[in-house]
């Protein structure tokens, strides 16, 4: 069944299960999380760490089983079947490019792997025309194809990894803070290189980063979690202009401003404490214990999600007070 969505989670849980001593505890790390990527978009999901971003990645490419909830991938039910056809759809980049190419490893043979599990009659001749054409796609000299992953910078690394993750064409990439392990210049460079890709391939992103800045740029809609949840769903420019929730206003506030007028100027939320644990989360809204703005109804009873129209979404008790 194919679908207007290449990807659609619904009220998704992903808990594990961890030892202490002999007490078992539950860790919520993604707690009833609904969103959804249209054909060719990218999606950013942002929030601080340990919020559960890599988790619902993991989760979606079923690298993790969830405990509950929905996955759709192109309208397929992908929550418990067998993956092995869905593969070639989907496909993930990690965020570390130094721990995520094996280092015995060629850049032809990291580049070839994805070809051979998924397209294992493809002749000889093919296949280095295909990763010769997709290294070239991510700026690596099809030359330096018979080295190995140490003798590149960490830029160089992460476009051997989106080459990996694109030579079999996916229509959807999981991208997992693809570019906070890299040198700021760099960032731009592999954002923009992304976007052309996008542009030419069709494909969809889900662009995972800690920061608002970073996927201001990329998307066209912006998924804020917070501690398992989601807190706001909108589209990129309404969530710049007109965050609703205290807590990506606070997302917000964290981004530097170049022009020190307007920065003096600009209403700031500093964000304070940390995170609560997953596995002992706060009664009511989950941001509860940090907010500024929290009633005792705050601390009591989850908030729902409210529709604001226009695909912006926000679950805060006092929306529209505030
Ligand atoms: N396999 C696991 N077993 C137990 N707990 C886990 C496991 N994977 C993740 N967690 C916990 O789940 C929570 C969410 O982790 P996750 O890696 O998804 O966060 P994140 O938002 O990606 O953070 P970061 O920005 O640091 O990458 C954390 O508390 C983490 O310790
Ligand atoms: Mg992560």
């Amino acid at each position: 069944m194919s679908s207007e969505f290449i990807l659609k989670v619904e009220d998704l849980k992903t808990h594990f299960t961890v030892n202490k001593g002999r007490q078992k505890n539950v860790v919520k790390a993604v707690d009833g999380v609904s969103f959804a990527v249209r054909k060719g978009e990218t999606v950013g999901l942002v929030g601080e760490s340990g919020c559960g971003k890599s988790t619902i990645g993991r989760t979606i490419m079923r690298f993790n089983n969830p405990t509950a909830g929905k996955i759709y991938l192109d309208g397929d039910d992908i929550t418990t079947c067998d993956m092995a056809p869905y593969r070639k759809k989907m496909q993930m980049v990690f965020q570390d490019p130094y721990s995520s190419l094996d280092p015995r490893m060629s850049v032809n043979d990291i580049v070839g792997e994805p070809l051979d599990i998924q397209f294992p009659q493809m002749n000889r001749k093919e296949r280095d025309e295909r990763i010769i054409e997709q290294l070239k796609l991510v700026g690596i000299n099809s030359e330096q194809r018979s080295r190995f992953p140490h003798e590149f910078s960490g830029g160089q690394r992460q476009r051997i990894s989106i080459a990996r993750a694109m030579v079999i064409k996916p229509e959807f990439m999981v991208l997992d803070e693809p570019v906070s392990a890299l040198d700021v210049s760099i960032q731009a460079q592999i954002i923009n290189m992304l976007m052309d890709l996008q542009a030419q391939m069709g494909l969809a992103y889900l662009f995972i980063a800690h920061d608002l800045a970073v996927v201001r740029h990329i998307s066209q809609h912006v998924v804020v979690m917070y501690l398992g949840h989601v807190m706001e769903i909108a589209d990129a420019q309404e969530l710049y202009h007109h965050p609703a929730h205290p807590y990506t206003r606070a997302l917000l506030s964290a981004i530097p401003i170049p022009d020190p007028k307007t920065s003096r100027t600009r209403h700031r939320e500093i964000l304070q404490g940390d995170v609560p644990s997953p596995i002992n989360p706060p009664k009511g809204c989950p941001f509860s214990t940090r907010c500024r703005h929290a009633i005792d109804l705050c601390r009591e009873q989850p908030p729902a999600m409210t529709d604001l129209g226009g695909g912006h979404q926000v679950a805060c008790h006092r929306y529209g007070e505030i």
